[in-house]
């Protein structure tokens, strides 16, 4: 908190390069995330989002480039303290089946809370994302998929982290929903002052959530820059993902 020199880049990436066989993901991209910054990266289907998300993580070891946290090279004790103060939302949810939704949300509050104390934390989450206390009970495979959506943005909640990756937070969600939680995410970054790295491909949450936006296309960056920019900013493939229309 009261850190003498406070870092400004949270990630920068450089050069960074992954590709599964000949399938190259990521060819060489460069991203830089400020402190208490909303990026959101957008692209088509298979444009790499997710995995650029892993990379950064080194859930997905890098074919070259590099991955900077807090200012220092992730090694592995820097990315465990990156770790510590960190909270995500997968794509899938990523729920445990066999524990019930409570424990879910408080599955790292556990380690250091009582068990009453990470309960009712866990039940404030889960009503800040529109869920209510009856739910802390159920199990998961008793939920809808837009349920299952909101218990994982319950966890990456939970501990309040300063750091939020959220992996297509609004996907399953009805209109009212998203826009709940579009207007949740946006909170964390101007209320609380986290940092946050969302993708989507929902116009909507873009518009709400970002501070700045980065596309990927074809392995690189297509085009970044504030989200105020967006809409007069002349790339074709920009403007068709930005219009809803197919590219060309
Ligand atoms: N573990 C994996 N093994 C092989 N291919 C993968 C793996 N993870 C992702 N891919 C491929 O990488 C590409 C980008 O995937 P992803 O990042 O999930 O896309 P999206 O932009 O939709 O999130 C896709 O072609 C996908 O099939
Ligand atoms: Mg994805």
């Amino acid at each position: 908190m009261n850190a003498p020199s406070v870092i400004e880049t949270v990630i920068e990436t450089r050069g960074l390069a992954k590709a599964f066989g000949t399938n190259r993901v990521l060819d060489g991209i460069d991203l830089t995330v400020a402190r208490g910054e909303s990026l959101v990266v957008i692209g088509g289907s298979g444009s790499g989002k997710s995995v650029l998300l892993r990379t950064i993580l080194g859930l997905e070891q890098i074919d070259a480039g590099t991955v900077r946290l807090n200012g220092e090279p992730a090694t592995a004790p820097v990315r465990a303290r990156f770790m510590h103060d960190f909270g995500m939302l997968f794509q899938t949810a990523a729920l445990f089946d066999s524990l019930p939704v409570w424990r879910n949300v408080a599955f790292r509050l556990l380690r250091t809370m009582p068990p009453a104390a990470a309960r009712a934390r866990a039940i404030d989450k889960l009503a800040r994302v529109g869920l209510a206390a009856d739910v802390a009970d159920r199990m998961p495979s008793a939920l809808s998929g837009g349920m299952r959506k909101r218990v994982g943005l319950a966890r990456a909640l939970a501990a309040d982290p300063a750091v939020l990756f959220f992996d297509e937070p609004t996907t399953g969600l009805d209109p009212q929903r998203a826009a709940g939680i579009n207007a949740l995410i946006r909170g964390i970054v101007t209320e609380a002052g986290a940092t946050t790295v969302t993708i989507t491909h929902d116009m909507g949450s873009v518009r709400t959530i970002a501070d700045r936006v980065a596309m990927l296309d074809g392995g690189r960056l297509r085009w970044q820059g504030p989200v105020a920019a967006m809409d007069t900013a002349p790339d074709p493939v920009l403007r068709a993902f930005v219009e809803g229309r197919p590219a060309d």
